[in-house]
């Protein structure tokens, strides 16, 4: 096991409906500890490709994302999720729609942060059904910019998520594949297969 799943097993709780509460150390209260280490190993996954830009969607992506593009040396954009959109034409618009939650939000992102010069890393904490995965890439699709890959912290591979971007040609890299959920367990897919 690496670090983070070490660290699911022993602060991670498993909770009805196939849900992982990290809230401990990953989305509420914040380790900034394994951030850095989460941050160092997509620098050195992703090392050989020219990024000059971290996307996420707000709201938990926000803090591993600040890491990451310490590391690649370069800013981060997050789009946001908003409901009325009336600044239309200076914004890149996808809608993206929640499994879990049930319901549809636009992500917006100002035409200012994104161009065809970028070459964009997207970051986001949980892969699922990869919805929010995809509303990024159709984002940097509508600007131009390159999709360098996606970089995950926890991939739970029993849904569909990884299976939507890699059908689109994008390079996923997730630090923890969740293979199987179940009261008191949690199993993983060993990396990189
Ligand atoms: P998707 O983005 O991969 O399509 O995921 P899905 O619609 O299924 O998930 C909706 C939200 O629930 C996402 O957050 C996702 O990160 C989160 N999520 C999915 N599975 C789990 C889980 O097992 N544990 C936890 N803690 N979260 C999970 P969101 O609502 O879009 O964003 P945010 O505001 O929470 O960042």
């Amino acid at each position: 096991m690496n670090f983070l799943e070490e660290r699911i097993v022993k602060d991670g709780i498993v909770k009805e409906g196939n849900v992982l509460k990290v809230d401990s150390f990953l989305n509420h209260q914040m380790d900034i500890h394994l951030f850095e280490q989460m941050g160092e190993e997509f620098k050195r996954r992703f090392k050989d490709k020219p990024i000059n830009k971290i996307l996420t969607i707000e709201a938990s992506g926000i803090g591993i994302a600040c890491i990451v593009a310490k590391y690649f040396n370069a800013p981060v954009v997050f789009a946001k999720k908003t409901k009325s959109i009336n600044i239309e034409g200076e914004m890149y618009i996808a809608e993206v729609e929640s499994f879990t939650h049930k319901c549809k939000n636009q992500v917006i992102v100002s035409k200012k942060f994104l161009s065809p010069d970028d070459h964009v890393l997207i970051i986001d904490d949980f892969l699922a059904n990869g919805e929010a995965a995809s509303g990024a890439i159709r984002l940097l699709t509508e600007a131009g910019a390159s999709i360098a890959g996606v970089g995950i912290l926890i991939e739970k591979s029993f849904q569909p998520g990884r299976d939507k971007l890699i059908a689109q040609g994008v390079d996923v890299y997730s630090l923890a594949r969740v293979s199987r959920l179940a009261k008191g367990v949690i199993e993983f897919i060993p990396e990189e297969c």
